[in-house]
């Protein structure tokens, strides 16, 4: 800007977002699309070494040697509303609340007869999903935990090798790819600078590239093959949260579709699991009713100063989310584990009071994990552990066990993670809120990584 144009803001693009927001009689620039929807929907893509002028009522787009471009415009489909606080205490505590709506609105449109027709994943090509022999995650943060929980409903379903991996170990080691690799990369806002440059990496490596996102027009699944989005609306709070059981719904919805393709599902058996899956966002709103007794137990713990998460399957990453928004959220000394992995190091940690939180599978499990659990929590019990169990109803057998219980509603295993994850999101929130913290803005954090 200059003293002498008031009206007149320039911004150039070279390897951080930037996005243009079309009012009437007024033009926005932001970093994403919700620095502004408040304002409008009508937004317009500024690509790499562009150079933007605004004013109240012109656009007008250059590349860096001054010739004019036409750059592309959409509509955001956020309502206005959406990216406001509303009557809530924090943008959080909103986001929390709209959990349910975050899987529910992920889900719609792409079930047809009861199957998954994810028309985006189909424009890859018909033969690039049934040639498909490797999938790769790509992410960070909490992400690359909802890729984690990913992996294990891809390889269950479709049988093809999952592994995830965090976008700026993936780009430092000369990864083998191939053309039948999936990279597949999960950002909510679609700006993290290092998952962008591992789907760069990949595609330039002649790997297929399809993105999870969750904010349109941004930069990842623009340099992507595919993109997938997720409708979780907007996330303001740095820390995500219904982003996350947005990005786990869309994951198991390439799972399911990719199952369904080549076979490794019947559809009988694809359809069992797409019911299971529309049924959670009501599961979700009964689990929300947990949020008084949580905020109890936050009060209890203001003073704690280390937590421990232990799961296992697709629990254990569920530990990890619940660990990094303590870390996040109330700048406690926290850590996820495998529950199986106690006895090789973890339990050395406890001690009388140590607090645990165990994410215990369901009784019905085919596995018979719900009795190694409930062993894990005899031991650290036997050692003085406080035991906070997030078990389903009905789990009678870790009541002798646990401290307190908090239940969540029947689902298969698969489901638990999206139900079992919301106790633990409010947990973070409610723990910082009891000590004073901000919990839209913890310190030294930010919404999205922009640099390296
Ligand atoms: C930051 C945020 C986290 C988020 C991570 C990945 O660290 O604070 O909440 O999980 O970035 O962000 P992305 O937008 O790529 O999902």
């Amino acid at each position: 800007m200059h003293a002498d144009q008031p009206d007149v803001v320039v911004g150039a693009r070279r390897n951080s977002p930037l996005v243009i927001g079309l009012g009437e009689g007024e033009n926005f620039l932001g970093s994403d699309v919700a620095a502004f929807v408040e304002y409008t929907r009508h937004a317009m893509e500024i690509g790499q070494d562009q150079l933007v002028t605004i004013r109240p009522d012109s656009v007008e787009v250059v590349d860096f040697a001054g010739q004019p471009v036409t750059p592309t415009t959409f509509e955001v489909d956020w309502d206005a509303s959406a990216a406001e606080k509303g009557g809530w205490s924090s943008f959080m505590a909103k986001e929390i609340s709209e959990e349910p709506e975050a899987v529910a609105k992920t889900i719609i449109g792409r079930v047809h007869d009861g199957l998954v027709d994810l028309p985006e994943v189909t424009a890859l090509g018909p033969e690039v999903l049934s040639s498909i022999d490797r999938v790769l995650i790509i992410a960070c943060g909490t992400a690359a935990y909802a890729g984690l929980v990913g992996k294990y409903a891809i390889e269950q379903w479709s049988r093809i090798p999952v592994d995830v991996e965090l976008a700026h170990e993936f780009r430092y080691r000369e990864p083998v790819l191939s053309p039948n690799t999936l990279v597949v990369s999960i950002s909510q806002s679609g700006e993290t600078m290092d998952t962008l440059m591992a789907v760069k990496y990949a595609r330039e490596k002649g790997a297929r590239t399809l993105s999870i996102c969750n904010t349109q027009g941004a930069t990842i699944p623009r340099e992507s093959d595919a993109v997938v989005y997720t409708h979780a609306g907007p996330e303001v709070a740095v820390a995500s949260t219904k982003a996350f059981v947005a990005q786990i719904t869309a994951i198991y919805l390439l799972g399911l579709q990719l199952g369904q393709v080549r076979g490794t599902l019947s559809p009988e058996r694809a359809r069992g699991l797409v019911a299971e899956l529309q049924a959670v966002p009501d599961k979700l709103s009964d689990v929300l009713a947990v949020g008084e007794r949580i905020k109890e137990l936050a009060h209890w713990m203001a003073d704690t100063r280390s937590v421990l998460f232990l799961g296992r399957h697709v629990g254990y990453p569920v530990a990890l989310e619940g660990a990094l928004k303590l870390k996040e959220l109330a700048y406690i000394h926290a850590e996820g584990f495998a529950a199986g992995e106690l006895k090789h190091g973890p339990i050395a940690l406890i001690e009388p009071g140590q607090v645990v939180f165990v994410i215990v599978p369901s009784p019905r499990d085919p596995n018979s994990l719900h009795a190694k659990v409930v062993s894990n929590i005899q031991e650290i019990r036997a050692r003085g552990a406080r035991v906070i169990a997030i078990a389903e109803e009905g789990d009678v057998a870790v009541l002798p066990h646990a401290d307190e219980v908090i239940r969540i509603p029947l689902a298969s295993p698969f489901f638990e993670p999206l139900l079992a994850v919301v106790p633990l999101h409010i947990f973070g929130m409610e723990l910082a809120a009891a000590k004073g913290l901000d919990v839209d803005q913890p310190r030294n954090l930010a919404k999205s990584v922009t640099v390296e």
